[in-house]
């Protein structure tokens, strides 16, 4: 009994000598703070940052007049939020050696622990999105739209005309991952329940493990990282790779056999084989795991932003008919689906604009533009921050503010389509993958999301499938679901109900 007091004291005292360490680093930024800044004081609002993010932010936003730097206390960290177009600006136009993306992601979800160290220190696989996935998506519209037309029926089974009180949200969120998986990971395994649910465990382990490791000073982070690598991490690794080590090997084995003038195959695995650098790199364990992190990427925002917009459909069923008009007049009435191409999907521009501006309401957390300090970082106006600094943009502030969107709080449709019209010669400025100052959900500058092309183009098939064939409404006396917030990131609610039903013909 002694020795187990003495070791729970010994324990305090380690955790209260490293949380005093940790808070004399964080001392060191000198910027108004949000909440309290003690050393005890400021994990209370840490802990209110985890149901309380987006009025924290808020508080920040409006405590510098929408221009100026704030502070707000992480468990482990200050967390720097600029707000402002000058701001902005300093942060777009560092270089990333200077003020780091990928860097300041890792961090926040400590990836040295969360994914392994192996993954942070080579991150070849960036290029697929950069290249494979933002060119010739015309060549993938095939297999996707097979996906979706097969995956629909499935998910959203042959309903009778009438009204069905249905909670959407797994279906949806399933559409959308299998759908990108066609692309990514090709028939059957797209198909296969056990490898979605491998994906999203894996996604809520790093969130999790990300949480956990955090509340811990830092100081004690790596011991209990290394731990959670070792029990949480691994087991992920292990699991995703009896799903898809068949696949790869047999690729690889294509892919030898491949004569000089035969294409190779249009997929992540064989992208994968053909770049990653020789060694331990071409493991299949290796290829496995990369294809986990490019499903924690691609998937999570993709469906979560159809989900988002589907509720505003039910919300605003008005809309339904004149997207559908839209969507007929340029690619059919919905049984010619070889009429559909890129470019004719493109030309539906009130879809576009009511994707975006679903976006803009829901799609962006707390934050956006999320960066770490390599080194010092000076902004325009003087202030500097210490190398390991991690800033952001506010970026639900910035989609609210009335002086960027008139009526900002209120969902219009055809507000970035109103925008195209009203400036026809800027024609790719208002589209759903473009963004800017005031348009942050795809992030800004150089570290801007490079899946963007491919995500709205499986949002829009799914959409669009979806307007043709079904549609939406609320219950009576139900308002618009509500976002749910974890931290600093807004979800669509999972457990809301809809109205669904088959669509009923003209
Ligand atoms: C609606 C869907 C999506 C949203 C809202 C979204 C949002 C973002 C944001 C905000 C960033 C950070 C950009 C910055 O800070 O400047 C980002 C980066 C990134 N996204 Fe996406 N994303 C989406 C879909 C995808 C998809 C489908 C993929 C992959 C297929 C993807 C892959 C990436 C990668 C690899 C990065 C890191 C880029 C870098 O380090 O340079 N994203 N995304």
């Amino acid at each position: 009994m002694g020795w187990f007091i003495s070791c729970g004291f010994v324990l305090v005292l380690l955790y209260s000598v490293s949380v005093w360490y940790q808070y004399r680093c964080r001392r060191q930024i000198d910027l108004p703070a949000i909440g309290y800044e003690g050393l005890w004081s400021s994990y209370w609002t840490a802990f209110r940052c985890v149901r309380h993010a987006k009025s924290l932010f808020n508080e920040g936003y409006l405590r510098v007049n929408k221009n100026g730097l704030f502070k707000i206390p992480l468990w482990d960290r200050w967390f720097v939020v600029a707000a402002g177009d000058k701001y902005l600006s300093d942060i777009k136009a560092a270089s990333d050696t200077v003020l780091s993306m990928m860097d300041g992601a890792m961090e926040l979800l400590k990836g040295e622990y969360t994914l392994g160290p192996q993954f942070i220190s080579n991150q070849y696989h960036l290029a697929i999105f950069r290249t494979m996935l933002s060119k010739d998506l015309n060549t993938l519209l095939p297999e996707l739209l097979d996906e979706v037309f097969h995956a629909t029926l499935e998910l959203f089974p042959e309903q009778g005309h009438e009204w069905n009180l249905v909670c959407v949200h797994d279906a949806l969120r399933a559409l959308s991952v299998r759908v990108s998986s066609r692309i990514l990971v090709g028939l059957p395994l797209c198909r296969n329940k056990e490898y979605h649910r491998t994906n999203v465990q894996f996604a809520h382990s790093v969130m999790f493990g990300a949480s956990l490791i955090s509340f811990f000073p830092r100081p004690l982070q790596s011991i209990v990282g290394k731990l959670y690598h070792r029990f949480s991490t691994t087991r992920h690794r292990n699991n995703i790779l009896k799903h898809v080590s068949k696949a790869i090997e047999d690729r690889r084995l294509e892919l030898e056999q491949l004569e000089p003038n035969e294409s190779k195959p249009n997929e992540l695995i064989s992208w994968l084989l053909d770049l990653a650098p020789p060694g331990l790199e071409r493991e299949t364990a290796s290829i496995a795991f990369r294809i986990l992190l490019t499903n924690f990427s691609a998937n999570h925002a993709t469906s979560g932003a159809l989900i988002s917009a589907v509720y505003c459909l039910a919300a605003e069923p008005r809309y339904i008919k004149e997207l559908r008009d839209e969507i007929e007049s340029i690619l059919g009435s919905g049984i010619e689906y070889d009429t559909w191409n890129l470019k004719a999907i493109d030309r539906c521009e009130k879809l576009d604009s009511f994707l975006k501006e679903s976006i803009r309401l829901h799609g962006v957390g707390a934050f956006s533009v999320l960066r770490k300090a390599l080194t010092h970082f000076r902004f325009s106006d003087g202030t500097v921050l210490p190398p390991g600094t991690i800033i952001s943009a506010c970026g639900t502030n910035i989609h609210l503010d009335e002086d960027n969107y008139p009526d900002a709080h209120t969902f219009d449709g055809l507000r970035f389509y109103k925008l195209r019209q009203q400036e026809p010669s800027a024609t790719r400025k208002h589209t759903l993958a473009s963004g800017d100052d005031h348009f942050l959900a795809f992030g800004i500058g150089k570290s801007m999301c490079p899946g963007r092309f491919f995500a709205s183009m499986v949002m829009k098939c799914n959409f669009i499938n979806l307007i043709l064939n079904y549609d939406f409404d609320l219950e009576e006396g139900t308002g618009e679901p509500v976002d749910e917030w974890l931290g600093p990131i807004s979800l669509p609610s999972s457990k809301a109900k809809i109205l669904v039903r088959r669509r009923v013909p003209a």
